[in-house]
């Protein structure tokens, strides 16, 4: 598949960055990025500085919101898109249990938006890929996988707005022909992950001296891949995946909550040695509602039919993560402050 104009969406959120990085130096990727983010509190072009320069003409930014139908269609047209890589969400599942609206507008109107500017952009329109999470199966027990069978049982705002997005692109699939692929991929963790999420929230909060709200009783399971393999996966899966299909991606590294808050804790230990263990720092908070038991990827379609699988062991993604926190606190600081959202203020109006 040979792609001139790539449309990525959310290409300044966590996953969205560390993509179009990946995608552009690849030496099979010879096309244009044209990203397309809204710049929410999750979303900061500082995630890509550089990228311009360091790929002369092949990178255009966007500050658009997907949700503006008419825009999308504009920008279909005028950069002849002929293939879409579909990040761009509200990502949280604390922040839909709170305030759900965005999520409704963004995850499920906004991806019927570009459905629709896709499906109006004519034979040369290559690749509509959608980006989507294993919570759309809802939650496990102790054993068993998810599989590209499992029935959708999503349990949040956030994973019910994703199945819906999910079961649109399959419909556009099956009904106009529009050649699709989703993915479903389990907990991403790595650089520029916003430190509302597991991973870096506890990095930053035990290098502070602050609290680690564990909820409920810490053994709620996830499934953590590096971002990079998930970066790969996707890559893949717009090459070489079935047209039509869904690719269930995971990292094979079931980890319960506590297990990983304090692995972080005994690292950082070693690192900075703080004269206690910051595990005396982990406290247990109320359960988040509805809140899923346990994840885990049964990969084995993308494997055998694509020959992917993740590269990265989670004991030296973790340490990889953790030395990035370490040495990127102007972004952390930036970020959690809001301080950039002035810049894009002043930038974008
Ligand atoms: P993120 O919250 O870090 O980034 C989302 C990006 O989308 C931000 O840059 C934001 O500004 C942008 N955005 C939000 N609303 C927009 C709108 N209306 N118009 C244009 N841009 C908008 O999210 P992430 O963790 O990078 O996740 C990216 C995608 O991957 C999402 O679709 C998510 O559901 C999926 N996913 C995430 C994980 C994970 O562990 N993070 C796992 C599986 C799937
Ligand atoms: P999170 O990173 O929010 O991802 P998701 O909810 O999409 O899986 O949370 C990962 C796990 O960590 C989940 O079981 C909830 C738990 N968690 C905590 O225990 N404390 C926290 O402060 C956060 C943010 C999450």
């Amino acid at each position: 598949m040979e792609v001139k104009n790539l449309l990525v969406t959310g290409g300044c959120g966590f996953i969205g960055s560390n993509f179009v990085r990946y995608i552009l130096s690849r030496e099979d990727f010879s096309g244009r990025v044209i990203n397309v983010d809204k710049l929410t509190y999750a979303g900061n072009p500082e995630n890509l500085a550089g990228i311009e320069e360091a790929f002369p003409g092949r990178y255009v930014f966007l500050r658009v919101d997907i949700c503006d139908a008419e825009a999308m269609e504009k920008i279909f047209s005028e950069f002849e898109i002929d293939a879409v890589c579909h990040f761009a969400a509200e990502s949280h599942v604390d922040r839909s249990i709170k305030r759900p609206e965005s999520f409704i507008q963004t995850n499920i109107v906004g991806t019927f938006n570009l459905l629709e500017a896709a499906k109006k952009a004519g034979d040369s329109f290559k690749l509509f890929h959608h980006i989507s999470t294993d919570e759309v199966y809802g939650s496990l027990g102790p054993t068993g996988f998810f599989t590209e069978e499992t029935p959708y049982r999503p349990n949040s705002p956030y994973s019910a707005s994703k199945a819906a997005s999910d079961h649109l692109v399959r419909a556009y699939h099956e009904t106009y022909g529009l050649p699709t692929t989703i993915s479903n991929c389990s907990n991403n963790y790595g650089p520029y992950q916003f430190p509302e999420k597991l991973i870096p929230l506890m990095i930053l909060n035990a290098l502070e001296g602050r609290p680690l709200p564990v909820y409920g009783d810490g053994k709620n399971v996830r499934d953590w891949l590096y971002v990079v393999d998930h970066c790969e996966a996707i890559w893949t899966i717009m090459k070489e995946g079935r047209r039509g299909d869904t690719y269930n991606v995971g990292g094979n590294c079931e980890r319960e909550n506590i297990t990983i808050v304090e692995l972080i804790c005994d690292l950082l230990d070693e690192k900075f040695p703080c004269g206690t263990s910051r595990r005396s720092l982990i406290t247990f908070v109320p359960d988040r509602p509805g809140h899923d038991r346990r994840y885990a990827i049964d990969f084995s379609k993308i494997r055998r039919e694509l020959g992917w699988s993740p590269r990265e062991s989670f004991e030296s993604g973790l340490k990889k993560t953790i030395n990035w926190y370490v040495e990127n606190r102007a972004w952390t600081e930036r970020v959690r402050s809001g301080e950039y959202q002035a810049w894009i203020k002043e930038h974008y109006g």
